[in-house]
């Protein structure tokens, strides 16, 4: 798969649970498909075609009226939380066609995450959300950024997630620590919740941390395991852990977990949102101030650094392709891996177990 298509057939989020009040109406774009979305006031969240059945108007631009349904601000159509038509006020003599009912997308709120499966249901197989019980573990703190509109295909964002040999020269000055592009990576094809998935693993002892992450975690050398994972198309996760040498696996690890959630609107744009969540009160080494505090001052710089690259990235995929190729590192084998991965959700084939993604 190139970086100018998205699959359809994937949990993507939608949201975080907070950004969904009751009787709130939500307007989206997932792969390419308009969708309203809301929470009934039985705390459901709902999702459908948000093509009003009689003329296409946005049923995102309606409201909920006091009964509960969802009243299209052209002509009144009203829908109740099956989305089915219940109202047709200028026409009340004959029976509401049977017809006059939206389109429903899968919905799943799980853990402080509203998914939605933008495909075919048949599809769903085994597939379901990734888990994030950390978003609402009372042993972490979390914080989510609001949603960023990245105008690149999402590909671009996963391929930039699990890439760390990015960070020095686009994050120098920043997060670019060329050190840690030089650890070798082992790399891992496992099912997350039902999902093909690709994790690369960075193991390293006595490693000489840079300024940034002595503030965080306030040790100079550790022992370190620093994961990246796509957990399924919608979700990248990455964890590092650290402790001095020998001590990991103790109280004194330290750490933290990040949550990239990248939802493609179309092939040239996505919605990007990323959670950290760290051990709960973790102390940076300025006192009194926490690990959370000090990655939440610096990742806005670093995240702006990537949208920068993604966009113009992006831009270089109108030019023909000509005699272009991509010259690829050992590095690039996760890249390689998800590109695989998500032709073959786009495609609905499979691959013989026991073997990589790569051999498919
Ligand atoms: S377009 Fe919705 S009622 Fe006419
Ligand atoms: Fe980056």
């Amino acid at each position: 798969m190139k970086a100018n298509s998205f699959v359809r057939n994937a949990w993507y989020v939608a949201g975080m649970s907070g950004e969904f009040e009751t009787d709130k109406l939500h307007g989206m774009v997932i792969t390419k498909r308009p969708i309203v979305i809301w929470r009934g006031r039985d705390g459901k969240v709902v999702a459908f075609d948000d093509r009003c059945v009689h003329k296409r108007m946005p049923l995102s631009c309606g409201k909920i009226l006091a009964n509960g349904t969802l009243e299209c601000s052209y002509h009144g159509f009203a829908y109740d939380t099956a989305g089915k038509c219940v109202t047709i006020p200028s026409q009340t003599d004959v029976p509401i066609p049977t017809r006059a009912k939206l389109k429903p997308f899968p919905v799943v709120e799980q853990e402080g995450v509203v998914w939605l499966w933008a495909g075919d249901p048949d599809n769903i197989g085994s597939a379901r959300p990734p888990r994030t019980p950390e978003f609402i573990s009372p042993e972490w703190d979390n914080y989510t950024c609001p949603p960023i509109h990245v105008p690149a295909n999402y590909l671009l964002l996963i391929e930039n997630l699990l890439d760390i040999t990015h960070f020095y020269p686009l994050h120098d000055g920043n997060i670019g620590d060329l050190a840690n592009s030089k650890i070798p990576i082992e790399f891992i094809e496992q099912e997350v919740d039902g999902n093909p998935s690709i994790k690369t693993i960075r193991k390293v002892d006595n490693y000489q941390h840079p300024p940034f992450l002595v503030d965080w975690f306030g040790y100079e050398t550790v022992d370190r395991v620093h994961t990246h994972q796509m957990s399924n198309p919608g979700l990248t996760r990455v964890q590092l852990r650290c402790a001095p040498p020998g001590k990991l696996g103790t109280q004194a690890e330290r750490g933290y977990i990040l949550h990239h959630s990248h939802t493609p609107i179309d092939e040239t744009s996505h919605i990007w949102r990323w959670t950290i969540t760290v051990p709960k009160g973790q102390q940076s080494l300025h006192p009194g101030k926490t690990t959370m505090e000090s990655m939440k001052e610096m990742f806005p710089a670093v995240v702006d650094q990537d949208r920068w690259a993604l966009e113009r990235q992006q831009k270089m995929f109108a030019f023909e392709e000509d005699d272009y190729a991509e010259v690829h590192l050992r590095s690039d084998r996760s890249i390689l891996t998800v590109r695989k991965i998500l032709e073959a959700l786009e495609k609905g084939v499979t691959k013989e177990p026991g073997k990589s993604w790569l051999a498919a």
